[in-house]
């Protein structure tokens, strides 16, 4: 089947793009409104986009109402400047999928999600205590196109708790911290555990050397 982007309706195009730029990384994103109140969302188109400067990228769709209105996390994002990515693992799983409830306003996503916070090391934002790693973010720019921002963040500092951590890389240990992915929006989503397979870069001498 094809598909022309241009005539297909908004949710179709979604529904396709989702489940064919998949598996994604998962960022709970924690942001603090203008009365200093905190609100949790995850965000699944969601990547790191460079190193250096370290940056990584959030596309955040408006929400429908009587017209279409930001999403809490963006205009949190766009008053302080400021939010955390919380490393999405699958112990924390159950708890992530509560955050992006559509709760009143007056509901905290956290508290509902049984989820502590803890203060973070620069930003003002908190991360959340149960996540095993998160990225301290200062917005670098938002992109308003169409109906959806697309945020950048400087990451200015890195948590990883010791485990999950060889200091010879440092690398994180992967195989252990179980990061899940999201895939097709229909709910489902991807463990990382036991399912890798190693395949090493090859340098070009070698690649000569082994030219049949
Ligand atoms: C796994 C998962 C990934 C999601 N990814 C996105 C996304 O990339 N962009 C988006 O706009 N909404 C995404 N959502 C929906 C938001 O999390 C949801 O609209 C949330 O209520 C926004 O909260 P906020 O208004 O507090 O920011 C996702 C939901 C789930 C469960």
């Amino acid at each position: 089947m094809e598909f022309d982007t241009e005539t297909a309706a908004p949710r179709q195009i979604y529904n396709l793009l989702i489940g064919l730029v998949a598996p994604r990384p998962i960022a709970l994103v924690t942001s603090m409104n203008a009365d200093g109140g905190l609100n949790a969302a995850p965000f699944s188109a969601y990547n790191y986009l460079c190193t250096d400067p370290p940056i990584v990228g959030i596309g955040v769709t408006d929400r429908p109402a009587s017209s279409f209105v930001p999403k809490d996390t963006a205009r949190n994002i766009r008053r302080t400047g400021e939010f955390v990515v919380n490393v999405v693992t699958e112990d924390l799983a159950q708890q992530m999928n509560i955050c992006a409830t559509d709760f009143p306003a007056e509901i905290s996503e956290l508290d509902m999600a049984n989820l502590a916070t803890t203060p973070s090391s620069v930003v003002r934002v908190p991360r959340i205590a149960q996540a095993h790693a998160a990225l301290e973010c200062r917005e670098y720019t938002t992109m308003e196109i169409g109906r959806s921002r697309i945020i950048l963040g400087r990451v200015v500092s890195i948590f990883v708790e010791d485990p999950y951590v060889d200091p010879a890389g440092p690398y994180v240990r992967a195989d252990e911290l179980h990061a899940i992915g999201r895939m097709n929006g229909l709910g489902n989503y991807v463990r990382t555990r036991d399912s890798f397979m190693t395949i090493p870069r090859i340098p070009y001498e070698e690649w000569k050397k082994n030219r049949p």
